[in-house]
């Protein structure tokens, strides 16, 4: 298997879903400064990724990728030397097939002359897309990004530099059927640390609407693949979209808690420069991000669902549990789990740390229940005693 070079849920910056193909040098090395000013570097936001558009339209004289000159003026590797002195890592954007989602070159016929080029560049993170993938005569769809990953994989871990490899795979396959994409993420974490299920969160220019319901979408389909996930090999719902307009606080913060539950890469697409005060704390909520990257590193469960709610319990290292109650409707409900479900002994009593308020309080009960507000998550962290 790929190594292991994730214990922890990645946590980064991502400037797609925000800037989509309207990125240069200033928007990114602006966002990293933003990050280290924020104090959002210092809480585990660190792999600074470029996405699509980077590139030239064509390759080199010898094949190799060249960076668009009017975007990144001093290149990627200066791109790389800058954050890399801001004390964040460097992650880039390419696709295993013959061109990216936005039709610059893929690296499909180039994989290790790509990997050695960004080891060169000093490269940490590589995602890679799946976009126009030329399936292989006589072989199967699923066959031919398999090969593909695998020759990606391969050429990253010959370079000898320990890059972090995120996987686009099963979002190609999320409506093939179950058995496929769970065959399809078995092998994605052979080859990767993280892998991209659902589709892609709304963008800025989305309508709020949008916006929500494409948490609400990646939530309920990576909420399902818990089983499929394990500590160095993460599920991927996609970009945190804290900062962008249009989402309430309370949205915000749900969609923060329920990455946290999900043991999800923790990844902002936003201008982290312009932040509100309310997104500025949704993304550094310190004990919800204790949550995400706890040492265990287990997704939690979805204790029951119905089509407006849903109830997950994530165990934690210390032999808390993490309990979240999430109304996605649109009026007010209560929620409630009972301990055992939950996973705590049942006969007990428990404190509970609401970590989104902060405040604390004491149950003798067997039963976590609470008024959750209409878009909102509840997040305790419940200690047995
Ligand atoms: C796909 C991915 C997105 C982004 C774009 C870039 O849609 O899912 O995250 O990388 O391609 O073109």
């Amino acid at each position: 298997a790929y190594p292991n070079l994730s214990p922890r849920p990645p946590m980064g910056w991502n400037n797609w879903s925000y800037y989509m193909c309207d990125i240069n040098e200033k928007v990114v090395l602006d966002n990293a400064r933003a990050l280290v000013r924020s104090g959002l570097a210092r809480q585990g936001y660190r792999t600074v990724t470029v996405d699509d558009c980077w590139m030239s339209r064509q390759r080199g004289p010898k094949g190799e990728l060249t960076a668009d000159r009017t975007k990144f003026p001093h290149g990627m590797a200066y791109l790389g030397r800058q954050l890399h002195a801001l004390g964040l890592k460097f992650g880039i954007y390419e696709d295993v097939g013959t061109l990216t989602c936005e039709k610059y070159p893929g690296s499909l016929g180039h994989f290790q002359q790509d990997a050695e080029l960004f080891a060169r560049w000093k490269v940490d993170y590589v995602k890679a897309d799946g976009c126009n993938v030329p399936v292989a005569p006589g072989h199967s769809k699923e066959e031919t990004y398999r090969d593909l990953y695998g020759q990606m994989s391969r050429a990253l871990r010959a370079t000898g530099r320990p890059i972090t490899f995120s996987v686009s795979a099963p979002a190609y396959f999320q409506f093939d059927g179950d058995s496929v994409w769970h065959r399809v993420i078995g092998w994605s974490a052979e080859v990767g640390n993280l892998w991209r299920g659902g589709r892609d969160v709304a963008l800025q220019k989305s309508t709020p609407a949008a916006k929500w319901s494409s948490i609400v979408y990646n939530f309920r389909y990576n909420a399902r693949l818990a089983g499929l996930q394990r500590p160095g090999r993460w599920n991927d719902p996609d970009f945190l979209l804290a900062g962008d307009t249009g989402l309430t606080a309370r949205e915000m913060q749900s969609q923060m808690s329920l990455w946290a539950m999900m043991a999800a890469p923790l990844i902002s697409s936003t201008d982290v420069g312009s932040l509100s005060p309310a997104a500025r704390k949704v993304l550094g909520n310190k004990e919800v991000i204790a949550v995400d990257q706890d040492a265990l590193g287990v997704q939690g469960d979805l204790v029951r669902q119905d089509d407006g709610s849903a109830v997950l319990a994530k165990p934690l290292k210390n032999g808390d549990r993490a309990i979240a109650l999430f109304n996605s409707g649109d009026a007010p409900r209560t929620l409630s789990v009972t301990a055992a479900a939950a996973g705590l002994p049942a006969a007990g009593s428990y404190r509970l740390h609401d970590l989104v308020t902060g405040r604390r309080t004491h149950s003798d009960d067997t039963i976590v229940a609470r008024e959750v507000p209409p878009h909102s998550t509840v997040l305790y962290r419940v200690t047995p005693e």
